[in-house]
């Protein structure tokens, strides 16, 4: 077993910010002190100087989709590829999903297991359940058993079969998740809504249309409902990829009666607006939901600011350039953009203009937050003794440009191309190995763990 000693970086951790020594037994953290005596450790001992950085946990992406199969294709990056450019991100865990295959629970999630083996970084998994059938109880019990935390559900998105139709079968499976402590996340637009605007629609179906068949209040709609449901049985939800200001005041009047209502954002609806799919090139900028104003992008960059927004997650969902671009017509436009490697450096550049987030905070939203929400706590999401050592060294002012030639994403484009951004990952380990270091890439296909929801 190796051991690493970290010297005087700063650490940040949502606990405190200190400069100290971190030493690394194998594949956990060990001592963490102002002054580790490297003459008493074991010789071999790599030691690492890391003057001026920051020493971060590594970064959670609580939502990815690598290697999806979905609409006849597949998504860019595999898992291979997907665990690269994380690791030049500093993302050292990502939470994917399971498609439920409408026969058992555990099987889709064993079946989604397996195929990930081929990780370089840790991942867990939220389980689709696109369905109610009369022994979910039991099902849910089987995945809670086998390290699933969270199930997803979608109000949307009858057409592929994903649509969990009717209030009291999705009240049940709200019951049966809530009893065993299993999160509920949800992927809120009003499937009716969506259909009516379809119907009385005489506009086109360029890419910009996408953005008004799915308007911000088919979002809004879709959590008061959900939302409702929660309240009725008295549990709290997780909204994945809020995206518009009229969502955010659903979100707020939930709250204001007593709901917990957790709420992801991307950076994609924080900072992107729908002008993106104007130009020649609007394939690129389609994902569901759409892309809103630069009025909404201000609601959620204040709410960031302001604590109402629990975790910053991508949503990471790539298609090559060709793929995006093979269509025109929103409804047939491969949904999703990539985002996992230019999550760290957008929200560190995001809190450091704004001077109102500290990069404690940033941490807190990218790596301790969705630990603790999603079970991986404090295995995960914390710099401590006794914890997994993913450790990013990271450099928070240091300035470059997010571009398709300085990311990694095998789908040849960056939704963020010529973004000025601060903050640079030098290096990221995954307990204890280092998977990146001065840019180049030292992961390998197998080693990524499943790590078992404990909530
Ligand atoms: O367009 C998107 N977001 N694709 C990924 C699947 C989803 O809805 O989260
Ligand atoms: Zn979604
Ligand atoms: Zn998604």
């Amino acid at each position: 077993m190796s051991t690493l000693l970290i010297k005087n970086g700063l650490i940040v951790d949502t606990e405190w910010t200190r400069h100290s020594d971190i030493l690394v037994d194998g594949s956990k953290i060990v001592r963490i002190a102002p002054h580790i005596d490297e003459s008493r450790l074991p010789q071999g001992t790599d030691i690492i100087h890391a003057d001026g950085l920051c020493v971060l946990p590594g970064i959670i992406d609580a939502h990815t989709h690598y290697h999806l199969v979905s609409r006849g294709t597949v998504t860019a990056d595999s898992f291979e590829e997907g665990s690269k450019l994380a690791a030049f991100g500093g993302v050292t865990t990502v939470v994917d999903f399971a498609d439920d295959n409408k026969e058992s629970l555990l099987e889709s999630l064993s079946e989604r297991r397996h195929e990930m083996r081929p990780m370089a970084i840790d991942y867990a998994l939220h389980q689709g359940v696109y369905g109610y059938r009369d022994d979910i109880q039991t099902e849910l019990e089987e995945i809670r058993a086998a390290g699933c935390g969270t199930i997803k559900i979608f109000t949307t998105y009858r057409d592929v079969g994903y649509l969990v139709e009717k209030r009291d079968e999705l009240k049940e499976i709200f019951r049966a998740a809530s009893s065993l402590g299993i999160m509920v996340t949800i992927h809120c637009e009003d499937d009716k809504l969506i259909e009516e605007i379809n119907a009385g629609w005489k506009g086109g179906h360029r890419p910009i249309d996408h953005a008004a068949l799915r308007p911000a209040e088919v979002e809004a709609a879709a959590i008061r409902y959900v939302g409702g449901i929660a309240e009725e049985i008295g549990m709290s939800i997780y909204v994945v990829h809020l995206s518009s200001k009229a969502g955010l005041e659903a979100v707020r009047e939930l709250r204001s009666r007593g709901v917990t209502v957790n709420v992801e954002t991307t950076p994609h609806y924080l900072f992107l607006d729908k002008s993106r799919l104007e130009g020649e090139d609007g394939s690129l900028y389609v994902m569901t939901p759409p892309l809103r104003t630069p009025e909404d992008n201000k609601a959620l960059q204040e709410a960031l600011l302001d604590g109402e927004i629990q975790v910053v997650a991508t949503d990471h969902c790539s298609f090559t350039r060709e793929q995006k671009l093979s269509s025109d017509d929103c409804r047939t436009i491969y949904p999703g953009i990539p985002g996992t490697e230019e999550l760290l450096p957008l929200i560190n550049t995001f809190a450091h203009s704004s001077g109102k987030l500290s990069l404690s905070q940033v941490v807190n939203l990218l790596s301790t937050g969705p630990a603790k929400l999603f079970g991986l706590y404090p295995e995960k999401g914390v710099l401590r003794e006794g914890s997994d050592a993913d450790i990013v060294l990271f450099a928070p002012e240091w300035p470059w440009v997010l571009s398709s030639e300085t990311l990694h994403s095998a789908s040849g484009y960056t939704a963020y191309e010529g973004f000025n951004v601060i903050g640079k990952v030098v290096m990221t380990y995954l307990r204890g190995r280092l998977v990146m270091g001065d840019g180049i890439y030292l992961g390998i296909s197998g080693d990524g763990r499943f790590i078992r929801a404990k909530r």
